[in-house]
């Protein structure tokens, strides 16, 4: 029995036995007890038992296929079972075979530790991860999550998901209630993220440049236009960059023509916020909702002076505060998260951000700290409080000849869409924001005389007393009074009299 018991410890002990042996082994031992029971006292038969079980549990996992490749699963493990090392003779990282999961984005793995093994020190195995997986599936993303401990491998980041091969699906979703489609959640399957955008108060997108903002924000203005009609929702797009959004200028969803210029976005946001206190005065219920989408919001905040921003702050609170009962909601975007105002970011509830250049962007882009976003691929996103996944849609690459093209068809296909529905909502006062071309420019004079601003005042078709008080500051720089401005305007119409 002696000879039994340390044979059988060895046997425990040798991890390269093989299982089906050690069962054998167990076997017999049992059998002996079983027929000669006053062996019993002098050997521990529960712990035969447990052995019996652990092993079978052992055999078990060891038939369930893990759901991820063998070679990646292998790579994996070999780094584990190296890096990790043992803690009394078991090793301090395994792979739960059992919960791992394959989606058309990643392979997750969930990694099981010894109870003294630390979760954190996972993390410092990246880049062995990424070195032996390069053998296997080449240039890849490895990330470590936690809660529960995973090991994630991107694949295929590379891969597209046009907007264009969904568009017929999202067009069959539920009409009128603020939904949007942004692309598509990554998760253990795969679903359309479907954002019920009005319930939060705003939101930001904040990558790197060239990480995909626009075209999330271009596909969520677009599925937001799909799925909502112009009668209910309302758009106003500022795009500095005059690069993106031009092709949107047809969206029967537009409260004014798209804003290019940054002395009009304050203008305009002045008149959102003027709606803003009428509809508090008002107090009806239901309000339709207004969208405010400013792309490059740090840029804006930079091209502003000190009373201009302190002011934009100010609108922003406001529509934070009172924004979501009365149907006005915010969505910026840039690049640089920490160079727009925290006050400003802090307003923007719903954060989704893409991939950032350090950690103190990723702060300032999520508000959570410790979050790593340096590895995200393009048109990948976090999103912040909910901690989800995004990946998404691809329009078209802005570099093509057929970008606006592209993005032209879907515009199309919105108008199409809710052919005969009138917009609801129109910012007055703003006169047309037309982009101006080179000839244009040029033909405005260089110094700034009461002449020239009545050219500029005629360019833009402001004649209303009020557009021409706040020409008047855009223009010069500073504000006139009611007198002056309609001085102004009585020159403006002699002038139209006389054409
Ligand atoms: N979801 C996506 N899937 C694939 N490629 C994308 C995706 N989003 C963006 N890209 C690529 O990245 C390029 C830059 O995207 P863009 O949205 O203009 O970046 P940003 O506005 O952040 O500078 C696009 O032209 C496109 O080629
Ligand atoms: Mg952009």
């Amino acid at each position: 029995m002696t000879i039994n018991k340390v044979s059988r410890n060895i046997l425990f002990y040798n991890k390269k036995t093989p299982v089906s042996s050690i069962l054998l082994h167990d076997a017999i031992s049992l059998c002996k007890i079983l027929w000669n029971p006053s062996a019993k006292a002098d050997f521990r038969t529960g712990e035969i038992f447990l052995n019996i079980a652990q092993r079978l549990r052992e055999w078990r996992y060891g038939m369930i296929k893990p759901d991820v490749p063998s070679n990646v699963f292998n790579a994996i493990e070999g780094v584990l079972r190296n890096r990790g090392g043992e803690i009394d003779g078991a090793q301090s990282y395994f792979i739960k075979r059992e919960a791992c999961s394959t989606t058309e984005f990643s392979y997750a793995l969930q990694v099981g530790r010894h109870p003294s093994a630390k979760p954190e020190t996972v993390k410092a195995f990246e880049t062995d991860l990424e070195e032996s997986l390069y053998k296997v599936l080449g240039n890849v993303n490895i990330r470590v999550a936690f809660k529960p401990l995973r090991i994630i491998v991107d694949r295929n980041s590379e891969k597209r998901f046009l907007l264009r091969e969904s568009w017929n699906t999202i067009s069959l979703l539920e009409k009128n209630i603020g939904l949007c489609v942004p692309g598509y959640s990554i998760g253990d399957d795969i679903s359309f993220y479907q954002l019920k955008l009005l319930n939060h108060v705003g939101l930001s997108v904040m990558a790197k440049s060239g990480f995909g903002k626009t075209q999330l924000l271009l596909s969520t203005l677009l599925t937001l236009c799909r799925l909502n009609s112009p009668d209910y929702l309302s758009l106003i797009i500022v795009d500095p960059k005059e690069r993106d959004f031009p092709a949107l200028e047809n969206l029967p969803h537009l409260a004014c023509p798209i804003i290019y210029e940054y002395s009009q976005a304050i203008v305009t946001l002045r008149l959102v916020m003027a709606e803003l206190e009428n509809r508090r005065k008002q107090r009806l219920p239901n309000y339709k909702p207004i969208i405010v989408c400013l792309d490059e919001l740090a840029d804006l905040v930079d091209a502003l002076d000190k009373e201009e921003s302190a002011e934009l702050e100010k609108i922003v609170k406001r529509i934070g505060q009172k924004g979501r009962s009365f149907g006005i909601f915010l969505i910026g975007s840039s690049q640089r998260a920490y160079e727009v105002p925290e006050n400003i970011r802090n307003k923007l509830e719903l954060k989704i951000a893409g991939r950032s250049g350090n950690n103190n962007d990723a702060f300032a882009a999520t508000g959570q700290s410790g979050l790593d976003l340096t590895k995200l691929a393009v048109g990948e996103f976090e999103i912040h409080p909910t901690n989800e996944r995004l990946k998404g849609f691809f329009i078209a690459d802005d570099k093509s000849e057929r970008y606006q093209l592209d993005i032209a068809w879907f515009v199309n296909s919105i108008s199409y869409g809710w052919l005969g529905v009138e917009s609801r909502y129109h910012v007055d006062g703003v006169g047309p924001l037309v982009a101006q071309t080179e000839d244009e420019i040029s033909a405005q004079p260089e110094t700034k005389t009461t002449d020239g601003f009545i050219a500029y005042c005629k360019l833009i078709n402001a004649t209303g007393v009020k557009t021409i008080q706040q020409s008047h500051k855009s223009y010069f720089g500073k504000g006139c009074g009611v007198e002056k401005a309609q001085s102004y305007r009585d020159i403006l119409l002699d002038d139209k009299g006389s054409v």
